[in-house]
């Protein structure tokens, strides 16, 4: 439970310009005012994060985007309506009021309306959009707890809001609009099979030559200390090599499980939400076991699972 005093203190820290860690239903975000850009670039700073690499702003009502965009296209304006508040984020043409700092100087900003209530309740007592990426440093797995935020930064910890895990467990899903057509910046939360029930046909971004890939996508991200490779048929495991094994399902592992030293199931019965959910701290429990190799089996890449996939593909690149 967070107290009213520990919600009216860190807004009071936002307004100051300083820091704070929140839950959001995807992950936990570490915020600073968006209006701000000081206030950002201590974002930047304590994650060590190139400043190419643009950050979503969020905002409590649906109604608040139109302080920061200048127009809704017609597709983006009737995704909003079905997935506000939630998962999703939505690139747009910026007013000036949003700083260069924010977008990485381009001409639009992704903004986002969360549906956590500490998230929600936050962002209303700043009285501020807030600027948030994920709470982890520059290309680490994204925070799924508070403990996991506070592992993150144990010198320079921010003020945390303990929300509990989150229930989303991977990133929203980013889209824009070029004119013609919804792009999917960023495959998340909100499956890419639901948009397109809304709005027919999407173009996934850096697919195509047509189609830019999202800026501040790196291929390497969301990435573990230790190798991970994507492989359904692992091969016999060599004398004294510490294998670990992340798999969707115990009903899939590949080869003989008992020549593992680590394994996580990501769901009992293969659910893609109950996976998503534990995928980052599933990676984070691996990742402490001091392997010499995670193998992840592949995920089918539907709803959720196209999502997972994403990241484990960006997990494994080198
Ligand atoms: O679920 C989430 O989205 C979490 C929580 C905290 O809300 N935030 C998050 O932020 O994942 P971050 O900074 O880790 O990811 C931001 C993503 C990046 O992929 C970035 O490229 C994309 O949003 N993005 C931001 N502004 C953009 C823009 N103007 N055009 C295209 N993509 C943009
Ligand atoms: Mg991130």
């Amino acid at each position: 439970m967070i107290t009213e005093q520990q919600f009216s203190d860190a807004a009071e820290q936002l307004r100051r310009g300083n820091l704070v860690a929140f839950p959001t239903e995807t992950v936990y975000g570490l915020a600073a005012n968006a209006l701000d850009s000081v206030a950002v670039a201590k974002i930047f700073e304590l994650k060590g994060r190139p400043t190419f690499d643009p950050l979503i702003v969020h905002v409590a009502h649906r109604q608040d985007l139109l302080d920061l965009v200048r127009e809704v296209p017609r597709p983006i304006e009737r995704l909003i309506d079905r997935f506000w508040p939630g998962p999703l984020s939505v690139v747009l043409p910026r007013r000036t009021i949003v700083p260069d700092l924010v977008t990485s100087g381009l001409p639009s900003v992704a903004v986002r309306c969360p549906s956590h209530p500490v998230a929600s309740r936050l962002i209303t007592e700043a009285g501020v959009p807030l600027a948030a990426p994920s709470a982890n440093r520059f290309g680490r797995i994204s925070p799924t707890t508070a403990e996991h935020v506070r592992e993150q930064f144990p010198r320079d910890l921010p003020n945390i809001l303990d929300g509990g895990p989150c229930e989303v467990g991977v990133e929203s899903t980013v889209v824009g609009f070029d004119g013609t057509s919804v792009i999917l910046y960023r495959p998340g939360g909100i499956p890419l099979e639901a948009i397109q029930d809304e709005v027919g046909k999407v173009k996934v971004a850096g697919t195509d030559d047509q189609t830019p890939s999202s800026p501040g996508q790196l291929t390497q991200h969301y990435a573990p200390r230790t190798p991970l490779t994507i492989s359904a048929h692992y091969g016999p495991i060599q004398n004294e090599q510490r294998v670990g094994l992340l798999a969707l399902a115990q009903s899939a592992p590949p080869d003989k499980p008992s020549t593992f030293t680590a394994i996580e199931y990501l769901s009992k019965d293969g659910c893609l939400r109950e996976a998503a959910a534990n995928l980052f701290a599933a990676m984070r429990r691996l990742d402490e076991k001091n392997l010499d190799l995670i193998v992840a089996t592949p995920i089918p890449e539907h709803d959720l699972g196209f999502a997972m996939m994403d990241r484990l593909r960006r997990a494994s690149a080198r």
